[in-house]
């Protein structure tokens, strides 16, 4: 998918001139249904709500952060944070450019481990990996996990994170998720996000859970991974 014409993507802003470019974070498995474009845009409408500008890439060929976008304009809702396609394999020369105009840029992933997926790596100063809290869903983040270790030892800088998405509301999770979790070569964020239809319902209307149900349990987990994300790249 093409990268929409955008005079914010062209050029660096006189206030942003001489500032230090905006963090970039990339949510990345190669699982579908994992979670990417619910937390990505999730974190970026809570990051922009709080203050921060933000810009959100669509590293999906099927678009599915752009969907979304495309209905919260067709239904005249607040621009909350620029969303672009950008889908494409020099995603990585491209971004760093996009974060001199943003104080963070959210990456929603591809669903497969390819040169995209590596693009979107490259770019990253933070990796979360949303997995459902199951020994075989992480287990099944195996590659991710893989090239992210591949990749910190050129870049020992790289942040790296699992989230915890779709807990069952009143568990906690199972010991063997745990387990697999514990074998990993990095942590997943205290924080975890909980299965609520709310998530699901908010993305046809091209809304976040927090607009269609301000205060619910639901809109503080997304608060709380906003402020881990802020505390990790501290
Ligand atoms: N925490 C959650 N609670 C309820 N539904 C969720 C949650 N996270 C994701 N979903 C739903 O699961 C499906 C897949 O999520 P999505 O974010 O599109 O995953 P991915 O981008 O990794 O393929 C979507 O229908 C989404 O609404
Ligand atoms: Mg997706």
């Amino acid at each position: 998918m093409a990268i929409q014409a955008d005079p914010e993507l062209q050029s660096v802003s006189p206030e942003r001139q001489g500032r230090r470019p905006g963090k970039v974070i990339a949510l990345l498995n190669q699982k579908g249904g994992a979670g990417k474009t619910t937390l990505a845009t999730h974190l970026a409408g809570e990051l922009a709500l709080q203050g921060s500008r933000v810009t959100l890439l669509d590293a999906d060929p099927q678009g599915s952060a752009l969907d979304w976008a495309q209905r919260r304009l067709q239904s005249g809702q607040e621009r909350l944070y620029g969303v672009f396609g950008l889908a494409r394999d020099s995603l990585h020369q491209e971004a760093p450019q996009i974060a001199l105009q943003a104080d963070f840029v959210v990456i929603d992933g591809p669903p497969r481990v390819a040169a995209l997926a590596r693009s979107a790596l490259l770019a990253a100063d933070l990796v979360l990996i949303p997995v459902q809290p199951s020994a075989y869903d992480v287990w099944a983040s195996h590659e991710m996990v893989q090239l992210i270790t591949e990749a910190r030892v050129f870049r020992p800088q790289l942040r790296a994170a699992f989230v915890i998405n779709r807990r069952v509301v009143g568990t906690v999770i199972g010991r063997e998720a745990r387990a697999a979790l514990a074998d990993q070569p990095f942590a997943a964020l205290e924080t975890e996000v909980s299965q609520r239809i709310v998530f699901a319902d908010s993305v046809a209307g091209g809304r976040l859970a927090c607009e269609v149900a301000p205060q619910c349990a639901a809109a503080r987990e997304v608060v709380a991974l906003a402020q881990a994300v802020r505390e990790v790249l501290r």
